[in-house]
This record gives C-alpha cells, structure tokens and sequence, in this order.
C-alpha cells in the first residue's frame, strides 16, 4: 500500500506534468512557429495626386496600383483601422485570403527557390567557360540570394575591369514573375552567347550579374500552403507573431524619411535600423565589393512602369547630367517596353528602396521596373504561367540595352 501510493502519487504527478506540458504545448505552438501572419487586407481609396498617394503611402499602405483617381495595395489590420479613424474613405477592403489567386499547379512554370538555384547551378555547369554560379549571402533563414555571374574572364567572386550590371529580382515575395524575368535573362544570355555574335560581343566586354531571387524565404513563405498567401516582405519574427520586414524599405539611403512604417506588422515595415535584414546586407556588400557595376535593374511587379531615382523625395536628382541620363534611359527602355517611365517618387514618396541607395551611395544609374500586368483586375501578382514568356521578351531589349550602355553611361545624352 505505501509503496502502491508512492506510485499514484508519482502517477498523478507524471500526469500532471504530462498534462502542463500539452497545455505549454498549445500555447507555444503558434509562438514556435510563428509563421501565421496577422489579417491584411487588399485596399482601395480616392487618390488623385502624388500628394495624396505619398500621404496613404505614409500610413502604411504598401500601394502597388495607382490610377488617375485611385490608388490599390495591401495593409495589415492596424494601418487599416487607421486609415479608418483618420476618416479615409475607403472604396474597398477585401481580406487578402478572399481575393482571387491563381493556385500554384497552374502556376507550375514559376520557379520556387529550389528550382531556381538548381537552374541558375545547371547553367553554370554547362558553361564553365563564360559563367558561375554562387552565394551572394544567406538569407535571415539560411537560404543562399543566388547569383549567376557572366564573365568569360572571370568566374565566381574575382575582380573585373570590365563595366559591370546587376539585375536583382522578387525582394517582394508574391511578385513571382520578377524571378521569372532575370532568370529567362540569365538563360538567355548564356544560351546564346555562342549562336548570336550581337550577344557575343556584348557579353565579351561586360561584367554580369543576375540575383533573381532576393527574398527566397518570403519566396517559400507565399508558396508553403499550397495557395497563396500574398506576402511581400520576408519573415523576421519581429515579436509576438508579427511576421516581417519590408526589403525594399530597408536599405540606408534616407532610411525612414517617409513611405515606410515603424510598426512591425506594416506592409511596408522598414526594420528596426537601415540594412537591418540579411538580405539587404547581401546585395549591399555584394555590390559594394564590385566597383566595377555601374548599372543596376531591379525587377518588380506590377503596374508596368519604369522608375528612377528619387523616391524618397519629389526633388529631382541635382545632378543635371545623370537626370538626362536618367531621363533618357528611361524612355529609350519604354518604347521597347511600352510601360510608363517616370521618377519614382511621382507614384507616391517611399524610402528605403534599392536604387535611391544605388543611385545616392554609389551613383550607380538605377531602375525599378514594375513588370506585368497593369493592374489588379489583370491578375495582379498573380497573372498565371501564360504571361511568362510575352513579359521576358518584353523586357529582352531594355536589358541587352542597360548592359550595353554600361560601358558608357553618358553616352546615351549624345
Ligand atoms: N512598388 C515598389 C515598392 O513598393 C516600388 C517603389 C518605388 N519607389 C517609390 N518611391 N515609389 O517597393
Ligand atoms: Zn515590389
């Protein structure tokens, strides 16, 4: 009996701590995981000047359609209920888990991370000769920001006298078709070095480097269920469940000047100090350890546009030369193209953005295109697998153009 009651005691006590530990597992399982974001929304309000979109801009709003008379973008709860007490009148809210999303096995053509690292190694292996493939830097979960160099020189991390380009792509997790685009580049470019003599020669004097994806965890993050989640930053655990940091707010050129947001649930997040996030530091050494690059191109989506420097401020760059540059560029590019070329910051004013820190650290001439499809109601971020190639070849000539005139940036003004 003594020993039998030591033994329900111990039981009961087992069962007890059994039982807290199942308890202490419900409650630490959400935190543990952490990878449930907080409810956003899809928002449409009145705007009609620059002045009213940066204001909206301003809130929180990560704003990625804009017409003559309203703007479109996604924000978290709070922005929204803002908006509300400040008495915005909203035309719109839909909850981003109701809205229309293609499903990812129609969708089989885009590349998540895995297949994208595997063909960007592939390419590089059947072309030893003319290029090489390797990380810029690991992202805040550990993946590796990919980068094909080509440089029949040069391989992997060596130093080149040759002008240099970078294309980046998808710091915004859900626009899938800015990896689309640089990673057809890359494939073309390599492919038809040894068929096209004009790709030939073009390659042969320039220094080429291709990221197409810069935020593969956000990558993996809007992809993981099955569906789609809409995300667009990656997935620092900024506390209490609230999921992630804006990458195209993040970067130290007049960080948090406007356009971004110091509440980690926003959209357009800008993280706790400039350069806090992995993957910005990745580009940011990355291109810092390559003098040579003079030209950048930063692919997102959508709206069709092109974009240049500033958008932390509605001044234009001061310098009057590289505004021609800028300026020139800009149009030459569109008219292949057919989107709208315009300085940034005439969308709405956002800082933090790659190519204010391109441009205003290193004066490299930078540019933003918002790829396909024009608005939301085309598809937004998720226009399907059959405006792949039509996109690609949309933008071939603009990019075999920013190589092109990199060897002689000024050039392009006479
Ligand atoms: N839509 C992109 C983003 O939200 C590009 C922003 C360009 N900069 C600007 N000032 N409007 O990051
Ligand atoms: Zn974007």
């Amino acid at each position: 009996m003594e020993n039998g009651g030591g033994l329900s005691r111990r039981f009961i006590f087992g069962i007890g701590v059994l039982f807290l530990f199942s308890f202490l597992n419900v409650w630490a399982g959400p935190q543990r995981k952490t990878l449930k974001p907080l409810p956003r929304y899809w928002v449409v309000l009145p705007a009609s000047t620059r002045a009213e979109r940066s204001v909206i801009a301003n809130f929180g709003v990560a704003i990625e359609e804009v017409t003559s008379t309203t703007v479109g973008g996604s924000c978290d709860y709070l922005t929204l209920s803002r908006l509300k007490q400040g008495n915005a009148k909203i035309l719109q809210s839909w909850p981003i888990e109701l809205l229309p999303k293609v499903f990812p096995p129609r969708d089989a053509d885009y590349h998540d991370y895995g297949e994208t690292a595997a063909d960007l190694a592939a390419l590089a292996s059947a072309n030893p000769d003319l290029a090489s493939a390797y990380s810029a830097g690991p992202s805040l979960n550990g993946r590796s920001l990919w980068v094909l160099r080509i440089n029949s020189e040069v391989k992997g991390n060596g130093a080149s006298a040759r002008p240099g380009v970078i294309f980046l792509g998808t710091h915004h997790a859900r626009e899938h078709l800015s990896t689309e685009v640089p990673l057809l580049l890359a494939k073309h470019l390599v492919n038809q070095y040894a068929k096209d003599p004009k790709v030939k020669a073009l390659l042969d004097s320039r220094d080429v480097y291709i990221i197409p994806m810069v935020n593969p965890d956000g990558v993996e993050y809007d992809i993981e269920q099955n569906d789609y989640r809409m995300w667009r930053k990656n997935v620092r655990d900024n506390g209490g469940g609230v999921l992630g940091v804006d990458l195209n707010r993040n970067y130290g050129y007049k960080w948090g000047t406007g356009g971004s947001s110091g509440n980690p649930g926003s959209e357009v997040y800008k993280g706790p100090a400039p350069f806090s996030e992995p993957e910005t530091q990745a580009v940011k050494n990355f291109i810092e350890s390559h003098p040579n690059i003079k030209m950048l191109l930063s692919f997102h989506t959508f709206s069709e546009l092109i974009l240049y420097p500033w958008g932390h401020t509605y001044d234009p760059v001061p310098d009057s030369r590289d505004r021609a540059v800028f300026e020139k560029m800009a149009k030459t590019m569109a008219a292949w193209n057919g989107y709208r070329p315009e300085q940034s910051s005439e969308l709405y004013i956002a800082s933090g953005d790659t190519t204010d820190w391109a441009y205003g650290e290193r004066r490299i001439f930078a540019f933003t295109f918002e790829l396909t499809p024009k608005s939301m109601s085309q598809g937004g971020f998720y226009p399907g697998a059959g405006v792949i190639n039509g996109t690609f070849q949309a933008n071939l000539e603009p990019c075999l153009y920013l190589i092109s005139v990199a060897g002689d940036p000024y050039g392009v003004l006479r």
